[in-house]
């Protein structure tokens, strides 16, 4: 169990807050966070990560405003592959310089917003994007700082939808393919060609793919170094593991001293990482109510007021999540599946679980801090949960719950109402 969801005398309480004191002030489904175990996660990067290395914040893992506030006053820049992550980071207030913009298909108009702003370096996943951001530097008399991702086809053994480092995703550029597209990028008067970089995939829980990963792009900057090209970054990506399940820690202070041991011959590279999941992960808890317990003759289900709107991973990945009762006694009940209120079989938040839950009672999904209300949707017309922020003694509202009437607020009636006729 993570530190964030625990026992005391047998009821749930997350950091210093009984679970039932926050549902009741603030209603369920509820999303909250553990700063101090954001903060933890950070430090197992940072302590072993001396400067110049750095840290870019995967933005998508969990995007709210004052998440990326706590990244950036903890030191953090910021991976991001859209300009509504762009805009959110500014909002929070980071640095643009500690940007870098990942992603396969940056729109001109994203471009040229990260370029007015100055962030510090792109992702380059092709050849058309790279003539594309030349062209619109160019075009403001700017010069792009970019890096090319490099496909360094390895295999994570991830789930097949996050992966994203074997030659048949549509991420980065091909090994064999890449040598052009340097040569085009270094030749460039608008382009300042900073780095190379490689992102193998997700949930990725040992570190042999990273390094095997790494070493392939260490021989990639000799080859560069021998054709007079060099660069002043290697950026390596996220994707460290976390235990959701029954999966050890991710060796955080072991991955990072094997690549820094691999770089002691590179004293001009400054090394990059960009973890998402690892850092909020396990900091994070959906707390969701058990509306009806139900039975069939096959199964027993528990209907919470939590659905795959809320939180999408068990029914995209079968992504599995400790569920944790808000009596511990309640552990030890019938098989039960979790599931959620939305029109869809595939709505469940976990399967065959020893529940001993009746109607009115509290579960909490853990580990539910990356990835849970980043991917979060109205479907069904469901508002979206509210989020907390716990900070030591204080339980802080991060953001309200959805309001009806914000459900169709950007829609438009196209008849008029019998009420304003005549
Ligand atoms: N950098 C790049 C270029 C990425 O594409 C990603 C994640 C990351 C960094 C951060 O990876 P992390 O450290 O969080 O593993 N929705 C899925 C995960 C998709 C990850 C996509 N890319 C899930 O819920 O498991």
């Amino acid at each position: 169990m993570n530190r964030v969801c625990h026992y005391r005398d047998g009821v749930l309480w997350l950091d210093d807050f009984r679970a039932r004191d926050l549902a009741q002030q603030f209603q369920t489904p509820l999303y909250v966070y553990s700063e101090q175990t954001i903060i933890d996660r950070w430090l197992r990067f940072a302590d072993a990560w001396p400067a110049p290395h750095r840290i870019c914040y995967a933005v998508k893992a969990n995007s709210h405003i004052a998440i990326l506030q706590l990244m950036a006053r903890l030191g953090a820049g910021f991976d991001i592959v859209s300009q509504g992550e762009l805009e959110r980071v500014l909002a929070a207030g980071a640095e643009p310089a500690t940007v870098v913009f990942s992603g396969v298909a940056k729109s001109a108009e994203e471009i040229r917003r990260a370029l007015s702003v100055g962030i510090g370096c792109f992702n380059v996943e092709s050849q058309q994007e790279l003539q594309r951001i030349e062209a619109i530097a160019s075009d403001m008399g700017k010069v792009a700082n970019v890096s090319i991702r490099i496909n360094p086809n390895v295999d994570a053994g991830t789930h097949p939808y996050i992966s994203t480092g074997l030659k048949t995703n549509k991420f980065g550029i091909d090994y064999e393919l890449a040598d052009a597209v340097f040569d085009y990028a270094a030749q460039s008067p608008t382009l300042n060609l900073q780095g190379i970089d490689c992102h193998i995939g997700s949930q990725i829980t040992e570190p042999a793919p990273f390094l095997d990963a790494a070493k392939r792009m260490f021989a990639w900057v000799d080859k560069l170094a021998k054709r007079g090209i060099a660069i002043s970054h290697l950026d390596l990506g996220g994707g460290f593991g976390v235990p959701y399940h029954d999966e050890a820690a991710f060796p955080t202070a072991e991955y990072l001293q094997g690549l820094l041991g691999l770089a002691k011959d590179y004293p001009q590279l400054t090394l990059m990482l960009e973890p998402g999941r690892s850092l909020v992960a396990e900091a994070g808890v959906l707390l969701t109510r058990v509306e009806y317990v139900k039975h069939s003759t096959e199964k027993r289900f528990a209907i919470v007021d939590a659905g795959m709107n809320d939180l999408l991973r068990p029914a995209l990945y079968q992504a599995y999540h400790a569920i944790l009762p808000e009596r511990e006694e309640q552990q030890l009940g019938q098989v039960t599946d979790i599931v959620g209120p939305v029109c869809e079989t595939g709505d469940f938040l976990a399967h065959a679980r020893h529940l001993a839950v009746a109607p009115g009672d509290l579960i909490a999904v853990a580990n539910a801090g990356a990835y849970g209300m980043s991917m979060s949707s109205n479907y069904n017309s469901r508002r979206r949960p509210a989020e907390v922020l716990l900070q030591g003694q204080q339980a802080k509202l991060i953001t309200a719950r959805e309001q009806y009437s914000q459900l169709w607020q950007r829609e438009q009636l196209v008849y008029t109402m019998q009420s304003d006729e005549g």
